[in-house]
């Protein structure tokens, strides 16, 4: 064989790989305006993930959410039946409190409806099949959905309250959400974006006259030098002094290594990108860092699209439970948070932001550089046993959205530790394939680690770790089982009232 030959046979081969994966399409609208997509090779295509955001300009006057509702995108809609149904107030780490309201119930949010996007070529006619979703109803998961995760609602967000229960001078928006994603039949619903595709046109089918478009352009596969997929990586850089396992108070580095699905690294050995080349969209690996902007909130907004970037370090794993440490703002800047404490809890949970929490909150510049280590300094009581470092991101590339994570196991203090027993499960009954926890929320199916970052917030009170769970299973009225059955996901009786289940 001709080495021309040979490659040839090589490259065609891994086009055909190329195009034999389907890839998920990401889109997302805030106020009709989405940011332009570069298709990378070919690929057969599903919607993975569809966000619609349509939001007042911010005001000074209290109207609720009749701004969304009486002009605006989504004026037209049919907003009959629309009801508050809970209110939030939170610090916001600035000596104010935010205030949010949160509303259900209209038409267009319980009735089933679907999307589909068009692709369009330069004069706006459509070319080619439409991506399609069947979004499913409010109130019953049905198996005729296509995603898993179905959140439509409105909130009103109220800025700068000078006290709980006083809004005086706050700034007001109003906002509607039209939040869709985890495709569970992607193989069915995948199909060929043209080449000649300019745009791409979103019809929701409660707007069936409105398009919101998305430029699209194409590029080649050898154009990067890596493809689709998102898989991270942990490895520790310093192996025990001892050789065998690390002690209290010894220092454990760990390195960050991001890839594609094909293994291709997404960011050169020793750093990250910084803050500012991820904001920029300088970093042409699409990796994402925290964004605050969007006001995501547990359940309702945007929490999938946060991107808070974080590595953690939890056990020993027997002595596993809710944190019940309050995480104060001073210490979130700290070298490592302490979520979890000998003292508090009787195990050791610690986090670090990636960037630096002093880089995000702009007391260093945004292009300081970001290592692709982070050091754990392990607490001089921290008890024996296995350990678990974990690391969650995002990634946003050439029409792909991804969060995933990872982890990997340490042992402290001894060679022979004791297992994790866990408290709760069942969860795959309902959480499998598609929707399994390697694919939804962060794509970590490892539940130990769960517990390391969820501990209370200042600024975010409800991020104990049964708050969340809690409140994600009562809110959604796509959870087929009784919520007040603690059995459903509890293996013990529990020891305590269910917080974050309304009344
Ligand atoms: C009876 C079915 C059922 C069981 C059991 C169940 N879940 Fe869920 N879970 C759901 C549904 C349905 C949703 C999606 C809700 C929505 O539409 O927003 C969900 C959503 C979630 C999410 C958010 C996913 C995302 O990407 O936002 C998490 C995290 C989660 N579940 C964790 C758990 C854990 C942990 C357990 C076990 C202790 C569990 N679930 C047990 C049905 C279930
Ligand atoms: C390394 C830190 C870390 C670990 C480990 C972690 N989380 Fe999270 N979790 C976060 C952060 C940060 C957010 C905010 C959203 C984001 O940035 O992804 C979050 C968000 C959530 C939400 C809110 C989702 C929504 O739609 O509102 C739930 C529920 C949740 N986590 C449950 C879990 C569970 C269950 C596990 C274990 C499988 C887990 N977390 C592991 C840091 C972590
Ligand atoms: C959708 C699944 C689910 C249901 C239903 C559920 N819980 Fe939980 N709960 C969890 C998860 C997950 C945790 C986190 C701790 C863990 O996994 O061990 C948790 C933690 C707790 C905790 C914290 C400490 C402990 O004992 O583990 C209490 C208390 C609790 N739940 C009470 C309840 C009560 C009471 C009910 C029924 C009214 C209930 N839960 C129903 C999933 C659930």
């Amino acid at each position: 064989m001709t080495p021309l030959y040979r490659l040839t046979i090589a490259f065609s081969f891994s086009m055909a790989c190329w195009a034999a994966e389907p890839v998920g399409l990401s889109v997302f609208f805030q106020n009709s305006q989405a940011a332009p997509i570069k298709l990378l090779g070919e690929h057969r295509r599903f919607l993975q993930e569809v966000d619609i955001t349509v939001s007042s300009p911010p005001s000074g006057t209290d109207l609720g959410i009749q701004p969304v509702q009486q002009s605006g995108e989504f004026a037209g809609l049919n907003w009959n039946g629309v009801q508050m149904v809970e209110e939030d107030w939170r610090p916001d780490g600035a000596g104010k409190f935010t205030r949010q309201r949160f509303y259900r119930g209209a038409r267009w949010m319980k009735n089933p409806s679907s999307f589909q996007l068009w692709p369009m070529n330069a004069n706006g006619i459509r070319i080619g099949l439409p991506l399609f979703a069947f979004t499913g109803l409010d109130e019953l998961r049905t198996p005729a959905d296509d995603g898993f995760v179905r959140r439509f609602v409105a909130r009103q967000i109220a800025l700068g309250c000078p006290a709980v229960n006083n809004c005086t001078g706050a700034t007001f928006i109003a906002q509607a959400l039209v939040q869709w994603r985890h495709n569970q039949r992607a193989e069915h619903r995948d199909v060929f974006i043209p080449s000649a595709a300019a745009k791409l046109c979103l019809i929701w089918t409660e707007q069936p006259g409105t398009c919101r478009e998305v430029p699209v352009t194409h590029q080649a596969v050898p154009a990067t030098p890596f493809g689709y997929g998102f898989v991270p990586a942990l490895s520790v850089v310093n192996p025990p002094a001892n050789g065998s396992h690390y002690q209290p108070g010894e220092a454990v580095t760990f390195r960050i290594t991001l890839r594609d699905r094909a293994g291709n690294r997404l960011h050169p050995q020793g750093s990250l990108p910084t803050l500012a080349d991820v904001v920029s969209g300088a970093d042409p690996a699409g990796i994402r860092y925290f964004n605050p902007s969007i006001i995501p909130t547990l359940y309702y907004a945007l929490k999938h699209r946060e991107a808070n970037t974080s590595v953690g370090l939890v056990g020993p794993v027997h002595k596993l439970k809710v944190s019940n440490r309050v995480l104060t703002i001073p210490e979130f800047f700290l070298p490592q948070a302490p979520t979890a404490t000998t003292a508090a809890d009787g195990f050791t949970g610690l986090a670090i932001a990636v960037p630096s929490p002093l880089i995000q909150f702009g007391l260093l510049p945004a292009n300081t550089p970001v290592p692709d280590t982070v050091t754990f300094t392990i607490p001089s009581d921290a008890e024996a046993g296995t350990y678990v470092a974990s690391f969650k991101g995002r990634r946003e590339f050439a029409g792909e959205a991804l969060n995933r994570g990872t982890t990997l196991e340490i042992k402290v203090g001894t060679n022979t530790p004791a297992p994790f027993v866990a408290k709760t499960g069942n969860c795959n009954t309902c959480h499998e394939d598609a929707s399994a926890f390697s694919n939804v929320l962060h794509g970590i199916s490892d539940r130990r680690v769960c517990f390391t970052c969820h501990s209370s917030l200042e600024f975010e009170p409800d991020n104990p770790l049964d708050i969340r769970v809690h409140t994600i299973h009562d809110r959604s009225r796509r959870f087929d089982a009784n919520i007040r059955n603690c059995r459903q996901c509890h293996l013990t009786t529990p020891t305590g009232p269910a917080r974050g289940i309304l009344p």
